[in-house]
């Protein structure tokens, strides 16, 4: 795609609403593929990710097909079969690690595939787990390519994650359906948890307990779904995509915006009480919850920033958060210190570095030590004409520093604007409800 060439935005206003959140979306996906009876599922996200997930599905025997307005129907599935090429997951680390917790206990060997950037991605953190159930691994040195094969004799294990996070936990939870006995997953530091609420909603018994103050999720293997006919599941707004359009509204003058039924899950939304610390006029109206989660509408409107220290417990529930936080501390007033960002390193990019690039590009004083990033708010230094951004080829840094443009004095330009269908296909074609700008893109 054309670099995008973006100008200082007219006001953010009018009501938005928003994709269906990608990390329901995959688990919507697969756990349809489990629950043995037909499931029509609504505002799926649109993005590539979510989109190899469903390809990697079909490659497993499932038959997905559109339904027409927007619905997708899973049809009921007996068995796996073994995919006749290699699964490519693309950019997804969500589909990699979903999927390897999925195929946990079939007999067969599974390719698995990414591109340059998943490549890079730490998968024996999961390949760990899942080998001490009995799953077997080849040709891999702990990241992709990776050749896998699962056992039908797959077995429960207890397991305290090492790092926080949603993926390997979920990764487990889905395996932990086919094994023999009790799986038993700690929790030290908590992640988000659509996994769990999903398992729940599905009627999959899932306990969940605290125990020396950690959670623990207990799942009993060998499931048998519920008896069914038929089950809708409606995806609610992504609030991760919502916090890019939230940001542009706080640091555009004269903007009044209102975003419609975004996901509230208290692991997804610390990033609207951070905005709220740092000045942010932002206020929310419950509305009806859609498959086990709290949605909300939110309204926002142009504020005065100041900066905050955010400190490192927060920052699982801030993970994909980061970039467009950062964006708000640039135009905020004074200094803001974002502590403990070391998984940030390990995203679509090494996170902390693009970002902390990228703001220097854009004139902004900012720095990271160790693993905390500082930015100094507003008091650009002088850049040269036109700034020109390099995302890595990572979706969230193309998206939030086109939102940095927004408020931005001068143009900037952002290149491979591409990666943003991973999870927003459409994020440009609202872009320019809000600023002409310059580009090869065509909006039908
Ligand atoms: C996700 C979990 C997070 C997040 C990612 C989506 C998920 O990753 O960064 O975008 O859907 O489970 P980790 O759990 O690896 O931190």
């Amino acid at each position: 795609m054309e670099p995008v060439t973006i100008s200082s935005a007219r006001e953010i206003t009018g009501v938005l609403g928003i994709p269906g959140d990608k990390s329901i979306s995959h688990r919507a996906l697969i756990l349809s593929s489990l629950v043995k009876c037909s499931v029509q599922i609504t505002n799926l996200n649109q993005g590539e990710d979510v989109a190899h997930t469903k390809n990697a599905l079909e490659l497993l025997g499932v038959n997905i097909q559109n339904g027409g307005n927007g619905i997708l129907k899973v049809d009921c599935l007996d068995r796996f079969v073994q995919p006749k090429s290699p699964l490519y997951l693309g950019n997804s680390g969500t589909s990699a690690r979903l999927l390897m917790g999925l195929l946990a206990s079939c007999e067969f060997k599974t390719h698995f595939l990414g591109d340059a950037s998943l490549q890079k991605r730490p998968m024996k953190r999961v390949m760990d787990p899942l080998s001490l159930m009995g799953v077997s691994f080849t040709d891999t040195n702990g990241c992709f390519p990776v050749v896998q094969r699962g056992t039908s004799n797959l077995q429960s294990i207890s397991y305290r994650l090492p790092v926080p996070s949603a993926q390997i936990k979920s990764a487990l939870l889905i395996a932990a359906l086919s094994a023999d006995g009790v799986t038993r997953i700690i929790e030290p530091i908590l992640s988000r948890d659509h996994t769990e609420r999903l398992m729940r909603f599905l009627d999959i018994p899932l306990k969940i307990y605290y125990e020396n103050q950690e959670r623990v999720l207990e799942i009993t293997g060998t499931y048998i779904p519920n008896k069914r006919k038929s089950l809708l599941l409606d995806i609610p707004g992504d609030p991760s995509a919502a916090a890019f359009w939230i940001v542009a509204s706080l640091v555009v003058p004269n903007s009044n915006l209102r975003i419609n039924k975004v996901c509230w899950n208290p692991f997804r939304n610390v990033f609207i009480d951070i905005l709220k610390r740092m000045g942010g006029q932002i206020q929310t109206i419950a509305r009806e919850s859609q498959i086990g989660e709290d949605c909300v509408d939110i309204f926002s409107k142009t504020s005065s920033l100041h900066g905050i220290e955010i400190s490192a417990d927060l920052s699982p529930s801030l993970i994909d958060e980061y970039p467009i936080l950062a964006i708000a501390a640039a135009f905020a007033n004074g200094r803001s210190v974002f502590r403990g960002l070391r998984e940030l390193r390990f995203k679509e990019s090494n996170r902390l570095e693009t970002i902390e690039a990228n703001l220097k590009a854009c004139g902004v004083r900012c720095y990271v030590q160790n693993d905390d990033l500082f930015v100094e708010g507003k008091g650009f230094e002088p850049t040269t004409f036109p700034i020109e951004i390099y995302p890595q080829h990572d979706h969230r840094i193309a998206m939030a520093f086109s939102i940095f443009a927004l408020a931005s004095a001068q143009p900037i330009t952002i290149h491979q604007t591409e990666t943003v269908a991973s999870s927003y296909p459409d994020f440009y074609r609202i872009l320019s409800r809000f600023s002409d700008f310059n580009s090869g893109l065509i909006f039908c």
